[in-house]
């Protein structure tokens, strides 16, 4: 098959890297990749934002199958514009999408699925949002979030009262664009986070291993929030609270997979729930509907087998292969390295150096990095490369990770230095 990826990320070249070992691989394009996805296949000029000239290269390219990495081409439409050219797409339609791009849509069908998750209301003028928040004792502190598609940024967790009355204007007034027309107020909920994903075609899941990520820049989870500093797999805080990682994908992916369907918007694609555990007690925080990122660039390199018919089943909406892959059942830690600044502003075009210096045992999936017209690889975004191990333990996974990210260095490279800590022993 030849087989087109949308998008640039680093979950873009973990998924062209595993679907490039997939025997029915013919050829990997992406749009517009990254300097690893052009190690692997061949780039494409066209961004993820444009629909009409993605469906012209899948069709220019004779591509069998695309596979959608971000959520905006999801939510605005691309599968549902690239399954009227005839050409197949793994992810979700945009009604589909729905789960990711409307936290009230995810909201509702969680309530009738019975999935556990935080109460809330929606707010569509900010006079109700304010008389809500007024009525609320003074030691119930809310969550704020964007209904809307907000690049990640659209969720306000305040610490005190007032900055939940600020959050509420600023969204109202535009903060987050259209993202921010309706509110949704929900209850505040404390725990361990852990993510989980699942192959979806209708109502047949396939279970991917649980991860953890890192989403602020700095150790000990201080400073401000970026698209992911870190992630290991599997979490082994999940077995203790909540028993068989199974649960979880009965708990949740398959009722939500369940009525999804039943309400005539059936899901094919990638589910993500971002969950959060408590005691014993599991709520999804929000659904995402497409591969995470950082978690695919640990998760995948735990899969064993072909993940190529397992992605064009779902696409097809057939019954999932489900003996094409399984879990190795080690551990992965991935560490990512970023531009200085980040996610302030930061300088571009550095050369990297010792990409071919690291251990043949370590992955490095490239994120934001260009070849510069002097053949270098330079860096070309804030967040710059993954460097993933995967090991027995996650305490040697740990070690490898580490050993492999102080060989790369760049002017200005950054990374946090607690990955996966927490669960290896002092
Ligand atoms: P989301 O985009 O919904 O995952 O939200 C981003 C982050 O906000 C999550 O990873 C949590 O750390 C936090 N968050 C979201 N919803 C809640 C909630 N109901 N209670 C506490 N924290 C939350
Ligand atoms: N790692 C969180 C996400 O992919 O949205």
């Amino acid at each position: 098959m030849r087989i087109l990826i949308v998008g640039s990320g680093g979950r873009e070249h973990a998924l062209a890297w595993k679907l490039a070992q997939s025997r029915s691989c013919e050829a990997i394009l992406a749009a517009p990749g990254n300097a690893g996805t052009a190690e692997l296949g061949r780039n494409l000029p066209v961004h993820d934002s444009d629909l009409d000239a993605l469906c012209d290269a899948a069709e220019s390219n004779r591509i069998d199958l695309v596979v959608v990495g971000p959520e905006a081409p999801l939510a605005a439409g691309l599968v549902d514009a690239l399954s009227e050219r005839g050409i197949l797409a793994f992810g979700p339609s945009q009604s589909a999408a729905q789960i990711e791009s409307s936290k009230w849509f995810a909201k509702s069908i969680m309530q009738s699925a019975g999935v556990p998750h935080a109460r809330g209301e929606l707010f569509e003028t900010p006079q109700a949002a304010h008389k809500w928040l007024e009525i609320l004792g003074p030691d119930d502190l809310p969550v704020l979030k964007a209904d809307g598609l907000a690049a990640g940024k659209g969720v306000i967790v305040p610490d005190h009262i007032d900055d939940a009355h600020d959050a509420v204007d600023q969204m109202f007034a535009g903060a987050f664009g259209s993202a921010g027309e309706r509110v949704v107020i929900e209850d505040r909920l404390s725990g361990m986070e852990a993510s989980a994903m699942a192959v979806v075609s209708g109502t047949d899941i396939l279970p991917l291993p649980l991860s953890c990520d890192y989403k602020r820049i700095m150790d000990r989870d201080q400073g401000p929030n970026t698209g992911g500093m870190g992630v290991y797999a599997p979490p082994g805080f999940m077995s203790g609270f909540v028993g068989d990682a199974d649960d979880v994908f009965a708990t949740i992916h398959q009722p939500v997979a369940d009525q999804m369907t039943a309400e005539g918007c059936e899901f094919r694609g990638l589910l993500y729930a971002g969950l959060m555990i408590d005691d014993g007690a599991l709520n999804v925080l929000e659904f995402n509907a497409r591969f995470g990122d950082p978690e695919t660039q640990a998760v995948l390199p735990l899969l064993d087998g072909d993940l190529l018919p397992v992605l064009e089943a779902s696409a097809r909406g057939h019954a999932l292969p489900r003996d094409a892959i399984s879990h190795s059942g080690r551990a992965s830690v991935s560490v990512a390295i970023v531009s200085g600044g980040y996610p302030g502003p930061y300088e571009t075009g550095r050369p990297i150096h010792g990409l071919n210096a690291v251990d043949e045992a370590v992955d490095i999936f490239h994120a934001g990095t260009a070849i510069d017209d002097d053949g270098r690889t330079v860096t070309a975004g804030g967040r710059v490369l993954a460097v993933t191990a995967v090991a027995d333990t996650l305490a040697e996974a740990r070690g490898i990770a580490y050993d492999n990210v102080r060989k790369i260095t760049f002017d200005g490279a950054f990374h946090r230095t607690d990955i996966a800590l927490r669960e290896v022993p002092p």
